[in-house]
C-alpha cells in the first residue's frame, strides 16, 4: 500500500492512472476503521482499477468540541486492516494539508439538512460537504463509496455531486452489523461493556418496527415510530435524541398511512455518553 500525506504527491501518483482511463475508487473515512469500512474497500476494489482510502478526522463537521476530541484514533490498526484488505493507496493528510486556512465557505443543503443530523448537529453537513468536495478535487475519483449507516450523509453527498456537477458515481453500501445487530461504527469503540450490551437495543427497536411493517397491510408512520420509541423507553440508560420515519429519497418526515417501500426509519441515541445513529428500511431489510 502506498501512503501519502501530501496532496501533490498523491495527485502526481494518480495522474498516469487517470491518463490511462483507469477507474479510481475513493473510500473516505475518519479512521478507527472497522468491518463496515473494510466492506467499502472490498466493494471499491471489485469495481475499480485502483482503490484510494482517505483517513482524516475533519474538525469542521464536529459541532461538539468534546466529540471531536474523544473521536477514536487507531492509526496502526487502521494501516494493518487496510494492508490486509489490499488497499492500493492511503491518503492520510494532517490539518494544514487539508486546510491551508480556515475555510470561509459554508454549504447549505436546504430541507435535506433541516431534520435529524442536520437539525441536531448544526454545521455538520457544511463540514462534510467541504471535506468531501476537497477529497473529490484532490483525488478526482470516478467512484466514491459511503455506508448506508450515515443515511442522511449519503443523500447530502449525492446532492453535492448533482449541484456541483462532479462526474463521480456515488455508491451506497449496506450497513455492516455485529452479531447482535449493532451497526458497526467507529464510536462503538468508546462504549464500555454495559453500554455496548445495551447498544444492540437500537437495532432491535428498528427491527421490531420493520417486522410490524412486514405484517401489516397498511403501515402508519406514527405506529412505526411508537414501536421504536416504546422499545427504547424500556431502557432508562438510553437517551433518545430523535426517532423519525422519513421518505427514503426526499427525507420528508412521514405521517399517516405510508407505502412501506418508500420509508426509512432513523434514530440517534446516547448510551453512556456516546452518540450512536442507525436506520433501517421497512422493506428490503438488510439483516
Ligand atoms: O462518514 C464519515 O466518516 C465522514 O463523514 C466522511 C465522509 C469521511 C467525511 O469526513
Amino acid at each position: 500500500m502506498k501512503v501519502f500525506k501530501d496532496k501533490t504527491s498523491l495527485r502526481n501518483f494518480l495522474e498516469p492512472f487517470r491518463a490511462e482511463k483507469k477507474s479510481i475508487g475513493l473510500v473516505p473515512t475518519m479512521g478507527a476503521l472497522h468491518g463496515g469500512h473494510i466492506s467499502l474497500v472490498e466493494t471499491c476494489k471489485k469495481k475499480n482499477d485502483i482503490c484510494v482510502v482517505s483517513i482524516f478526522v475533519n474538525p469542521l463537521q464536529f459541532n461538539d468540541k468534546s466529540d471531536y476530541e474523544k473521536y477514536p484514533h487507531t492509526p496502526e490498526a487502521d494501516v494493518e486492516l487496510l494492508e490486509k484488505a489490499r488497499t492500493d493507496v492511503l491518503f492520510i493528510p494532517d490539518y494544514s494539508e487539508m486546510y491551508v486556512s480556515n475555510p470561509m465557505l459554508k454549504f447549505q443543503f436546504g430541507k435535506l439538512e433541516a431534520v435529524m443530523e442536520g437539525a441536531f448537529r448544526p454545521g455538520h453537513f457544511s463540514g462534510v460537504g467541504i471535506v468531501v468536495s476537497k477529497l473529490f478535487n484532490i483525488i478526482q475519483p470516478t467512484d466514491a463509496y459511503f455506508g448506508q449507516k450515515d443515511f442522511q450523509q449519503v443523500l447530502i453527498v449525492k446532492q453535492l455531486v448533482k449541484d456541483l456537477s462532479y462526474s463521480i458515481n456515488i455508491h451506497t453500501c449496506p450497513t455492516m452489523r455485529d452479531t447482535d445487530g449493532l451497526a458497526m461504527s467507529s464510536r462503538n469503540k468508546r462504549l464500555d461493556e454495559s453500554s455496548r450490551a445495551l447498544a444492540a437495543e437500537l437495532y432491535k427497536s428498528l427491527k421490531k418496527a420493520a417486522d410490524y411493517g412486514h405484517r401489516s397491510s397498511n403501515v402508519h408512520a406514527e405506529q412505526l415510530k411508537k414501536i421504536i420509541v416504546e422499545h427504547l423507553a424500556q431502557y432508562p440508560e438510553i437517551v433518545t435524541e430523535y426517532v423519525e420515519v422519513a421518505h427514503k429519497e426526499t427525507l420528508d418526515l412521514m405521517s399517516g398511512e405510508c407505502n412501506p417501500e418508500d420509508v426509512v426509519m432513523l434514530l440517534a441515541c446516547y448510551i453512556g455518553g456516546v452518540r450512536l445513529i442507525d436506520n433501517m428500511f421497512v422493506k428490503d431489510q438488510q439483516l
